[in-house]
């Protein structure tokens, strides 16, 4: 908690009357709201299948769309319905399904830690770990959220949660201003939602409080008028004294003023500095903590291919297994190094890694049109060609080999493998580049207008 000198008693739950009243509240309105998610509906044999239910599902949706995890929890779950099963399965298989739904590094240690030479099949006997402590203690990836959601949701251990809903409906009811990421206002929430987190359902309680945040106390046009426990929300209760405030002043039947909510000196309250903002209601709360700067790196990549008896196929590469995207696959890329001159000729050097220069010796560069994805807290821009080779099954050599690290793939395969959106987004950018044979929307250049060898390409410059 805040060092209790230096902030307002409002923001903390002082009255044990206060507190009872917005468990009761809250969990009737969860009781008759709750939204049908297929991991609250699930019967589970024992503690040990519901805590892995609940994990999974808490990773997925950690970042995620509640409607974006659904269809993929439904997949996962009947592919992988035992924290076994997910041991079992290799790490591309658990990214193929993860697919699409962003930020890996959650899948991968996620199945990192149900393997068999981590904790919970290993040295655990496939016992997931009880008490929130042990599941952050145990568990790789398992931080602080995902420990108290699996510990009060499946084993009913009486700990609060904090995650981005909650952390609106928080700083709302206890007009907590202080910017949300700051570690002053994280330990505040923590200790909040510790102290109102029920006694007897710990773990619907939390489900309420982030059901709350997600359907009802929204971050641009929460429905106050629906939320459960309105009547002890203080952001709520200072628009209302600022309606009165302006109506008392417009009829001129007080000459009083708005009281001064706002504390000098709390540490937790709205900065003087960026005050309450009278045109914003409730939503004054939470404030944003300062934007990390997001770093823009460029990529040159070309999606390449050929074509055997009318299907092509496109040659893909697996990243590094560590590192941002680790072990999923993308079309072959390199930074693009301005010094290191064309693009077209450092992007047929990389190739040269995966292709032999018979297989480079017919090629058709077509040009290069940009697709630009905002990873977590990076953008990378990728300058695309499309790149197409003329060989067959016969003639290539990369094709016959045992292939870890690339493949050639058709379209189907593609999209079923573990890509991330960028790749989705490249191939569809890639599409559009169309052949000047084919009379298109967007004509695009040919490399010297013909085909030409890799070979007098490279002595031509
Ligand atoms: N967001 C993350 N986990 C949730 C849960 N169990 N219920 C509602 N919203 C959530």
């Amino acid at each position: 908690m805040a060092d209790a000198s230096a902030i307002c008693r409002s923001h903390s739950f002082e009255s044990d009357e206060e507190i009872d009243g917005i468990r009761k509240r809250l969990l009737t309105w969860y009781e008759a709201n709750k939204r049908d998610l297929p991991w609250r509906s699930r019967k589970a044999q024992s503690l040990n299948e519901k805590a892995y239910a609940v994990w999974v599902s808490e990773v997925m949706l950690q970042q995620t769309r509640v409607a974006a995890v659904i269809d993929k929890y439904k997949i996962w779950m009947k592919k992988f319905p035992a924290v076994e099963d997910l041991a079992k399965a290799s790490l591309d298989e658990v990214q193929e399904l993860w697919s699409g739904m962003g930020y890996y590094s959650r899948c991968k240690k996620l199945h990192e830690a149900a393997q068999k030479n981590t904790k919970v099949v290993n040295d655990l006997n496939g016992i997931i770990p009880t008490s929130c402590e042990e599941l952050a203690k145990q568990l790789p990836g398992v931080g602080r959220y995902t420990a108290a959601a699996i510990a009060s949701i499946a084993f009913n251990e009486r700990v609060g949660i904090v995650d981005g809903n909650v952390i609106r409906v928080l700083s709302r009811l206890r007009r907590v201003g202080v910017a949300h990421n700051s570690k002053i206002a994280e330990n505040h929430f923590w200790f909040c939602s510790n102290k109102l987190v029920d006694e007897e359902c710990p773990g619907d309680f939390n489900q309420a409080l982030m059901e709350l945040g997600a359907t009802v106390c929204t971050p641009k046009s929460p429905a106050c008028s629906s939320c459960p426990v309105s009547s002890s929300c203080l952001a709520l209760k200072q628009v209302h004294e600022q309606r009165k405030f302006a109506s008392s002043k417009f009829s001129k039947t007080d000459n009083g003023s708005l009281p001064d909510i706002e504390s000098s000196g709390c540490s937790l309250c709205l900065p003087p500095t960026e005050p309450w903002d009278s045109d914003k209601g409730v939503t004054n709360f939470p404030r944003r903590g300062k934007k990390t700067a997001v770093k823009t790196e460029e990529f040159i990549s070309g999606v390449t291919s050929f074509r055997s008896n009318d299907i092509d196929y496109y040659l893909i590469v697996k990243r590094p297994s560590t590192g941002l995207l680790a072990g999923l696959w993308e079309f072959p890329t390199v930074p693009f190094l301005s010094s290191n001159g064309e693009k077209k000729i450092q992007l047929l050097g990389h190739l040269r890694k995966f292709l032999s220069e018979d297989e480079l010796s017919e090629v058709e560069i077509r040009e290069s049109k940009t697709v630009s994805h905002l990873f977590s807290h990076r953008r990378h821009i990728y300058h695309i060609h499309k790149i197409i080779l003329s060989i067959n099954h016969q003639t290539s050599q990369s094709l016959s080999k045992d292939l870890v690290h690339f493949k050639w793939v058709t379209e189907e395969e593609l999209f079923r493998l573990a890509i991330s959106a960028a790749v989705k987004k490249m191939f569809e950018a890639s599409g559009d580049i169309v052949s000047p044979n084919v009379g298109s929307k967007t004509r695009k250049r040919k490399l010297n207008g013909t085909q030409q060898s890799l070979e007098k390409f490279f002595k031509s410059k």
